[in-house]
């Protein structure tokens, strides 16, 4: 039999196209032995045959380009444990500084119900309730296999008489909302990726028009007084102009993390931020 700390250096040597080997080498392995990374190297028994061959397996697959979170069928989000298969987009880091945007604004503007759209695992929906218990979230997504994670993320955070999930094409269903969420797709089809990111739903990630197809249906159709979109770097020179001569008395702010990079923008409709027509303080 093994020890844990052989077994996971003979997995990080194997997955040298990984970015993060020996993190994802100790992931699987303690996916494998059903403890978290923190408790494996404190382990006292060796692993069985078993799940040495178990994690064998996975170190293959994660080697033949496999994220390591559809392996083990977790990722972690804000703090929480979400549950992710092959219909959803692993949650980001970067989708953090949107959650933490959005939180803010609803919390300045007492709001009690907010629009999420293309809610994939339902991470950005289950965030927001899970630290707002006031808060009421309809989340939306255009496929059917993708609502039904995000409805057992719901259930296992204990947020889903909360959260109304809708089976809805961008914000068709909104007539009118203070508040509107959205991380859509936004990555270029051609853009050169990692082979990782092949692996997840292409209609999670892809999209034409430089990535912007979709945000610019959705802007144009939606009715909201705020906006918090995510959105790739790259795309600000494209869409800033976009902005300008199709929403052009909407104030947009850049989101940025506390590092400077910018993850997305803040749009605020003509009149929501100031004189009468203000969104409704209590
Ligand atoms: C980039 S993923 C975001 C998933 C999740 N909200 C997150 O932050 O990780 C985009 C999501 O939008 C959904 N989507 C794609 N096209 C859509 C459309 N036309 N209307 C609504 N949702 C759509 C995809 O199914 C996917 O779940």
């Amino acid at each position: 039999m093994t020890s844990v700390l052989k077994l996971t250096r003979w997995g990080a040597a194997r997955l040298t196209a990984s970015p993060t080997p020996q993190l994802d080498s100790e992931v699987l392995l303690a996916h494998v032995l059903n403890c978290n990374r923190a408790e494996l190297y404190a382990r006292i028994d060796p692993p069985s045959w078993w799940q040495t061959w178990r994690f064998r397996r996975l170190i293959a697959q994660r080697g033949r380009g496999v994220p390591a979170a559809y392996l083990t069928g977790h990722k972690e989000f804000f703090g929480l444990d979400f549950l992710v298969n092959r219909h959803v987009l692993i949650p980001r880091p970067e989708t953090e500084t949107i959650v933490k945007r959005a939180l803010r604004l609803i919390q300045e503007w007492h709001l009690p119900i907010v629009y999420e759209v293309g809610t994939g695992s339902g991470n950005i929906a289950v965030a927001l309730a899970h630290h707002l218990p006031g808060l009421r979230v309809v989340a939306s997504d255009a496929f059917k296999e993708t609502l039904a994670v995000a409805r057992r993320n719901a259930r296992r955070h204990g947020v889903e008489d909360r959260i109304e999930l809708v089976h809805a094409d961008l914000g068709q269903h909104i007539t009118e909302a203070d508040l509107v969420v959205a991380n859509l797709p936004y990555v270029p089809t051609d853009y050169k990726a990692r082979r990782e990111i092949f692996f997840e739903p292409a209609q999670a990630v892809f999209v034409k028009d430089d990535g912007l197809a979709l945000y610019k249906q959705f802007l144009i159709q939606t009715k909201f007084r705020l906006a918090v979109i995510e959105l790739g770097p790259w795309q600000l020179d494209r869409l800033l102009p976009w902005l300008t001569s199709n929403l052009p008395h909407h104030a947009v702010e850049v989101v940025r993390d506390e590092s400077g990079y910018v993850c997305g923008l803040q749009l605020t409709a003509p009149g929501s931020g100031d004189g009468s027509d203000q969104l409704p303080r209590q």
